[in-house]
């Protein structure tokens, strides 16, 4: 077989060193732009866990490596003035120029053809070989030649950065955290090699611009660096190698093979450098690659599916944790005002691949410093108004379709009792609707009758009896365009069969599909009478016992259906601006804030963004959020998406947690977070980061009504929430549980399950 690599880094390199070990028989040629001592950068770093794969790869060059490696264990931040230092972390860092140099020798050794000072011919001159391997970087020409089939997709991020070295030998990964007058600048450090440490500095490009880095040359630029983080160079020589100011390029291609091209490392995906894992992505391509033709021998298109197949759920799991890293240097103003320790521990967790678990283990003494109360960050109160939560648990508000006449009946007690006594801060109900076609299927629950009333009272008297100091939370909501559908497990946002349909209303007259009935556009008697309808359901609410009111202004019903530019297209008052649509699901909060009683809080749930282009977006979420406080809300829940069936979500784990918490921050009110968050490792980083004061869990809490008693279990905590007739089952967890929540939680953990399941209500 003949194999041509176009480009010499460390994904190219390391793909011919395996393949001429595998196959001595393939000719493998390199082409590579630069001389053998041209790298660019300065050291790069890898965490312990990456390594053992190089080991079993390719001992040769492991050793080599291995033993040239820095090694430390330790992160300071230093932010005005003051050091946080946390341990065992274990990182390895070697220089790129000597990762290169150990590369290039041992390709040599093995008999690859290594062409320096070469560009690559373009691949349709390229016919002699059998593969053809885009190892050629963020910017691969090979891609953009065969962009038809590989599909790529280039995000530019909003920070600029320039990798730089220093002289000094740090002892620990430094983050260097500076406040200027036009904003944040932060360098990344860490020490690698006896002589050397590599310093990158970065910032948001508004900053960037307003400093006037942009005017500058590079040595200025270098010199102005150094100026800032003078402190933190104690003296010692800031340089550049190949360096500049970049904007770093999330790049994602749909396919990575075709044919016989094949891309891989940063041509393939890039992840961003603050999760320090490019290079260790790229071997692992190159390790993933030549086993695969191992197994498939000359059939390139077997051997490249494969590897692609191997490949991708494990980069794409990555590039997720590198895009919430990134995103949260993006906007690190919003943190830099935290105390000290939440600030530090903030940071560490902010790829959300760090928790507060993993932090405990690593450096007990750190975390107890964080978080000095003994009871778990989950297991702290929170007072909203009058109303004291016992923990920060929220059980999400689910629809059960199981209602008749809009009336909750004995599953609605059980289902809605059961988790009351499972130990959550606040049950929700599912969404209450405010009139019979305010419906989203004809077994959806509602608050339109007295007997409505009477029925919802029962279930909050059983739950204020029985659930051990639970409180009760009624979401109340209008279907909107959404209505007149069937049950979940008949068909999601079918429309009723023929003849069963009731009209539905909404802002303007567009359908949420071309299959559902196209909505009647509300006219102000229409929505005074909705007003009315929200006003008897809270009053409702009130009676029944409810200790919260929500209103649901998400999911694409009728209050998200006016907030969203996709939905409302009204030209009088009730639409065109944030503002204009805004100003009726105002008019709901404040007439129902007006009958709800002072000492008890209302929230809101709103879809922070759309997921579509023109769509509602996060700053749009930023602005509402500031509205509702306003008119007396205090607490938003912050879901996303479910407005239009054109969405993209980004699925993953904690997904909507990065909305909670720039609403939180910028907009200065509590928020609750949701979506896709499963143990409760994640409930108390999320709550000690300051991401969120409370987390809604949903599908767990359909596996384990009781997940909050077990979390408190599993962390041998007693929260005092069993109820007397369970006690005896309160300490020690059933055998098998370990195993069974670590399954679940594997299984939330990744994009699959998520991204299959539509979720309704
Ligand atoms: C600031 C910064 C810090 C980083 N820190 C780390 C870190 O700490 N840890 C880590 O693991 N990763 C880090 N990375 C990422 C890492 O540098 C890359 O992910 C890694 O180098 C990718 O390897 P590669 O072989 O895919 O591509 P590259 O290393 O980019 O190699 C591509 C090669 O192809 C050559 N080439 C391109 N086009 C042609 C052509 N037409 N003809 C011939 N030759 C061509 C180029 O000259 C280059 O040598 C960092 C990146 C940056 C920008
Ligand atoms: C069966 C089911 C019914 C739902 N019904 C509602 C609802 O009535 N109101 C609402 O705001 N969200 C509803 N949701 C959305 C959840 O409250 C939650 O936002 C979503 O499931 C994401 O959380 P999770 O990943 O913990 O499941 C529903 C979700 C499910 C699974």
């Amino acid at each position: 077989m003949r194999i041509a690599v176009v480009g010499g880094g460390p994904g190219g390199l390391y793909f011919s060193i395996l393949m001429r070990k595998i196959r001595p028989d393939c000719e493998v040629a390199v082409y590579e732009r630069g001389a053998p001592t041209d790298a660019f950068g300065f050291g790069v770093v890898f965490s312990d866990e990456t390594l053992t794969v190089f080991e079993h790869a390719d001992p040769e060059t492991y050793s080599q490596i291995a033993e040239r490696f820095t090694r430390w264990t330790d992160i300071d931040i230093h932010h005005r003035g003051e050091m946080t230092k946390s341990g065992g972390h274990g990182f390895s860092a070697l220089g790129r120029r000597e990762l290169l140099r150990i590369l290039q020798e041992r390709a040599a050794s093995v008999g690859a053809d290594l062409r320096f000072g070469c560009e690559a011919p373009p691949v349709s001159e390229l016919g002699w070989a059998d593969l053809i391997v885009g190892a050629d970087g963020a910017s691969s020409a090979v891609r953009t030649a065969l962009a038809r089939e590989f599909v790529p997709a280039l995000d530019r991020r909003h920070c600029r950065y320039m990798w730089l070295g220093t002289d000094l030998v740090f002892d620990a990964f430094k983050f260097f955290i500076a406040d200027t007058e036009h904003g944040v600048v932060q360098a990344h450090a860490y020490p690698y090699d006896e002589g050397m440490s590599t310093f990158i500095v970065e910032m948001h490009e508004r900053t960037w611009k307003r400093l006037g880095l942009c005017e500058l040359s590079i040595d200025d630029s270098v010199a102005w660096s150094a100026e800032l983080f003078a402190d933190a160079l104690e003296g010692h020589r800031l340089v550049a190698n190949k360096s500049r100011w970049i904007n770093f390029v999330t790049v994602r291609n749909r396919r990575w093979c075709t044919d016989n091209v094949v891309l891989l490392g940063d041509a393939a995906h890039t992840a961003h450098f603050s999760i320090g894992s490019g290079t260790k992505l790229a071997m692992e391509d190159a390790v993933s690659l030549a086993w695969a033709f191992r197994s498939y021998g000359d059939d390139v298109a077997s051997a490249t599916s494969a590897y692609e197949a191997e490949r991708r759920p494990i980069v794409e799991s990555t590039q997720r944790a590198a895009q919430a890293s990134l995103e949260w240097f993006e906007g690190i103003g919003r943190y830099v005002d935290q105390e000290r320790l939440q600030f530090a521990f903030n940071l560490l967790t902010r790829s959300r691949r760090v928790t507060y678990d993993n932090l405990r283990l690593r450096d007990p003494s750190f975390v107890r410093d964080v978080h000095p109360d003994p009871r778990p960050p989950m297991f702290t109160p929170l007072r909203l108004r009058g109303l004291e939560l016992r923990n920060r648990v929220v059980v999400s508000p689910m629809d059960m379709y199981s209602a008749v006449d809009g009336l909750p009946g004995d599953f609605h007690l059980v289902h809605l009792g059961a988790r009351a006594l499972g130990g959550a801060g606040l049950v929700m109900t599912e969404m209450i609707c405010v009139s019979d076609i305010g419906r989203i299927t004809p077994g959806c629950a509602g608050m339109y009758s007295s007997s409505h009333v009477a029925a919802w009272k029962r279930i909050v008297s059983f739950a204020h009896a029985h659930g051990a100091g639970c409180a009760m939370g009624a979401q109340i909501g209008h279907s909107g365009r959404k209505g007149s559908t069937r049950l979940m497990w008949e068909g999601m946002d079918e429309p009723l069969p023929d003849g069963s349909n009731w009209e539905v209303i909404a802002p303007s007259a567009v359908a949420y599909s071309p299959r559902n009935q196209v909505p009647r556009a509300m006219t102000r008697a229409d929505m005074d009478a909705v007003l009315d309808q929200f006003v008897w359901a809270a009053s409702g609410a009130l009676e029944a016992g409810f200790d919260l009111l929500e209103l649901h202004m998400a999911h694409g019903y009728l209050l998200s259906s006016f907030l969203s530019p996709v939905t409302n297209l009204r030209d009088d008052e009730y639409g065109g601006s944030l503002e204009g649509r805004a100003r009726f699901p105002l008019e709901v909060l404040d007439a129902c804030r007006a009958v709800w009683p002072a000492d008890r809080p209302v929230s809101v749930r709103i879809s922070a963004t759309d997921w579509i282009p023109g769509g509602f977006g996060v700053d749009d979420a930023v602005a509402l959020a500031r509205m509702l406080a306003a008119h007396g809300c205090d607490i938003v829940d912050v879901s996303s998406g479910q407005v239009s069936p054109l969405e993209r979500p980004a699925f993953g784990r904690s997904y909507q947690t990065p909305f909670a918490d720039r609403i939180r921050s910028e907009a200065g009110i509590p928020t609750i977070a949701v979506g896709a968050i499963s143990s409760y490792d994640d409930v108390n980083t999320i709550i000690c980061a300051g991401r969120a004061d409370l987390c809604a869990l949903a599908r767990p809490h359909l596996y384990d009504p009781a997940w909050t008693l077990h979390a408190a279990a599993e962390q041998e905590f007693d929260p005092d929430a069993w109820v007397p007739q369970y006690q005896a089952g309160s300490r020690k967890p059933p055998a098998g549980r370990d195993r069974v929540r670590a399954e679940l939680e594997r299984t939330f953990d990744e994009v699959a399950l998520i991204s299959s399941s539509r979720l309704s209500g």
